[in-house]
Order: C-alpha cells, then sequence, then structure tokens
C-alpha cells in the first residue's frame, strides 16, 4: 500500500504539487493523465524517491520514504521504474542490463540472475535478443528490455512514465501488450498515458491531475465517459475530439496531418482506421483548395474529428468557405472515388449567410 499525506514538491520557478494526498492498495493499476506540467512525472518521482519531496509524507507498505534514515535502495527496489527513453546502458548486452541490478543489489550469483533473466526474456517476447546491444533494437524491442530489467528485482509495485510516448506507432501495440499481460500478476501499477481504450484495458483507476493535485479520482468509466469536474470535463474532450482551424492560404500540410496522427495515438486508433482517416481529410482539403474563396482573417476550413470508441467509428464534420460545393459528389473524379470509398453516412449542408458556407459531415470506419 502506498499512502500519500500532503506532499508538495516545489521547484524554484514552479510547484507543481502543492498538496497530494492518496491511499494506493495492493493490486491497484491507475492511470495517470492530465495537461503537461502538472506533476505527473513529478509524482511518480517523488514515490520512488528519485525527488525529494519539499513536505509531506509518503508510506509505502508502512516505511516512511520521505524520513532520512530510510534506505532508499531498498525501496527502490521494491518499486521498478519505466521510462519514455527506456533508459539502458548502451554498453551492455541485453541480459547484462537485466542481470545488473539483480547481482550488484540483491547479491544474486551470475548464474541465478542469468537464469532469471533469461526468463524474463521469454515473457517480453525477445529471448533472442540476449546478446544484442540495446542500440541493435527497435523502440519497442528497447522498451519491452527495459521492462524486462524492471521486473528482475521482482518489485511489487511499477511505475510506468509514458512508456509508449516515445515510439513509432507500429510499436506501441507491442509494449502494450507486455503491460497487459504485467497486470494478470496483481502487481499494483502506475502509468502515465493519455491512450484512453489502453487505460481503460488495464487500470481499475484513473487520477487526473491539475491545480497541484490529484484533481479526480475515478474509475476509468466515471473519468472517461462521466468526469465530474469541470477541468477534467474539458481535458477529456480534448483527447476525444480534435478541432482544426486551417488557413488554407498558408498551413503546413506535414503539421495537420501530425496532428491527426497524435490524436489517433491518445484514442488508440490502430493504422489501418489511421490511413483512412488521412486519405478522407486529405482529399477534402485538395477539394475545398480546388474552389477556395479565401476568408480573411478566419480559417477557411474547420475540421472536427471525434472518435466513439464503442463502435470504433469516427466522424469528421467540415465547415469550409467558398461556393456550394459537396466534395463527396463533385469535383476531382479521382477524390471523389476516394472519398465514395471510405466514407459513408454523409450529410451536406449550404448556408449562404455563415462565415463558412459549406458544413459536411461524414463518418469513417
Ligand atoms: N528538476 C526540475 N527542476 C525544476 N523544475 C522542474 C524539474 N522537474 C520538473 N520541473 C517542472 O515542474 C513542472 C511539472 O513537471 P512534470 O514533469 O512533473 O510534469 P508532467 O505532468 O509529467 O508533464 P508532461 O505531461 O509534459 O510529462 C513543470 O513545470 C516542470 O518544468
Ligand atoms: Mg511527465
Amino acid at each position: 500500500m502506498i499512502k500519500i499525506e500532503h506532499l508538495k514538491k516545489a521547484y524554484p520557478n514552479v510547484t507543481p504539487l502543492k498538496d497530494v494526498n492518496t491511499v494506493i492498495n495492493d493490486g491497484d493499476v491507475i492511470s495517470i493523465i492530465g495537461p503537461s506540467g502538472t506533476g505527473k512525472s513529478t509524482l511518480m518521482r517523488c514515490i520512488n524517491r528519485l525527488e525529494t519531496p519539499t513536505s509531506g509524507r509518503i508510506w509505502v507498505d508502512g516505511v516512511d520514504v520521505t524520513d532520512p534514515a530510510t534506505d532508499l535502495n531498498k525501496v527502490r527496489l521494491k518499486m521498478g521504474m519505466v521510462f519514455q527513453s527506456f533508459n539502458l546502458f548502451e554498453h551492455l548486452t541485453v541480459i547484462e542490463n537485466i542481470m545488473l541490478a539483480p547481482v550488484e543489489l540483491l547479491k544474486k550469483t551470475r548464474q541465478e540472475a542469468y537464469d532469471r533473466g533469461m526468463e524474463l526474456l521469454k515473457t517480453v517476447g525477445l529471448a533472442n535478443k540476449a546478446l544484442n546491444y540495446p542500440d541493435e533494437l527497435s523502440g519497442g524491442q528497447k522498451q519491452r528490455i527495459a521492462i524486462a530489467r524492471t521486473l528482475a528485482t521482482d518489485p511489487d509495485i511499477i511505475l510506468f512514465d509514458e512508456p509508449t510516448s516515445a515510439l513509432d506507432p507500429t510499436m506501441v501495440g507491442e509494449v502494450q501488450s507486455v503491460i497487459k499481460d504485467l497486470v494478470k500478476t496483481g502487481k499494483t501499477m502506475m502509468i502515465v498515458t493519455h491512450e484512453m481504450n489502453f487505460a481503460r484495458a488495464i487500470c481499475n483507476r484513473v487520477f487526473y491531475m491539475d491545480e497541484g493535485g490529484i484533481y479526480e479520482d475515478g474509475s476509468p468509466e466515471q473519468v472517461f465517459d462521466n468526469p465530474q469536474k469541470e477541468k477534467t470535463r474539458i481535458f477529456i474532450k480534448k483527447l476525444k475530439v480534435l478541432e482544426l482551424n486551417i488557413d488554407l492560404s498558408d498551413y503546413s500540410f506535414i503539421d495537420v496531418m501530425t496532428k491527426l496522427s497524435d490524436f489517433c495515438d491518445k484514442n488508440n486508433i490502430g493504422s489501418s482506421l489511421l490511413i483512412r482517416l488521412r486519405m478522407a481529410l486529405e482529399e477534402t482539403i485538395v477539394q475545398v483548395m480546388s474552389r477556395l474563396v479565401d476568408v480573411p482573417d478566419s480559417p477557411d476550413l474547420s475540421v472536427s474529428v471525434e472518435y466513439n470508441e464503442a463502435g470504433s467509428v469516427v466522424r469528421m464534420s467540415f465547415e469550409y468557405s467558398g461556393p456550394e460545393n459537396n466534395v463527396t459528389v463533385g469535383g476531382d473524379k479521382l477524390s471523389v472515388k476516394i472519398l465514395s470509398a471510405i466514407v459513408y453516412d454523409t450529410v451536406f449542408s449550404y448556408d449562404k449567410d455563415a462565415t463558412l458556407p459549406n458544413r459536411l459531415e461524414f463518418w469513417v470506419r
């Protein structure tokens, strides 16, 4: 059990944690979400004492880790941490990375550490990489090794700080499935992630962090579907809905597509749906541009993308300038063909008095 009372962490210029209070029970799997800079990483780093709290107390299984007399090495052996950036030792092979802590800190024999290390490599599906060096591995593989290394000291608690956010989208799944398997072992876990479907699949509790503390604490159903407090609501809506206001006479196509990819990452939308969304957005932009009437001082195209998890479908709605132009039926033949192959339930209307008179909505599956 982890108990936190009046935890405060102040840096010279900012105080991310003002007053954190909570009890984390054995076997809890907690997703931590919240805007950048709200102290999610700081909270984890205080719990495993990579940071020294300014004030307040934290007990881990009854041991006060804020007490200067506490042996922090012992505490950290009970608590593994997995970082966004893997933190593997580049000059050591994979198996040596995993054997290091058990041999140096737990005083295991090299043989014991090796045997256990090979077992762990099997569980993360990488036994064949034991003798490779980290730079010979993909990002997803490195992160699976980092997880195996964390497990090598047999911790009761594992802290993950955005374990998949530095990965190429194609590798997110393999790391998530290793974490999912870990949940079955009943360990206590805290994981900072914005991937809602993933969080929902593994966690029993969600902390939304804001205003210097745990602003809302609830089940995934509550926090993701029915948040109780204003700031949580705004944050969750932003995760679920992507709004783009595009000035077509001066915009970056790559930037727009990157935002779409980031949105898909957060919502755990797979690559095949992402490809269809990209095509729908790209063809719509091209068609709108072909008959563009520039609207000074406003966007020429507003896009809203909303994911509906229940049906794994995405609703895209557009408002744009120009004469009446339903891009799903008129205009460039190839674009229309592409769009008709990937979108359905199209609704179009034209309101000649609106700043952006064309309104189009469709679904992509
Ligand atoms: N060692 C440090 N020295 C000074 N300021 C720090 C230090 N570490 C973090 N901060 C500041 O504390 C605040 C909280 O940082 P933290 O990394 O915990 O946020 P976060 O919620 O994890 O954000 P993100 O989602 O971007 O990872 C930020 O304003 C950050 O700049
Ligand atoms: Mg962080």
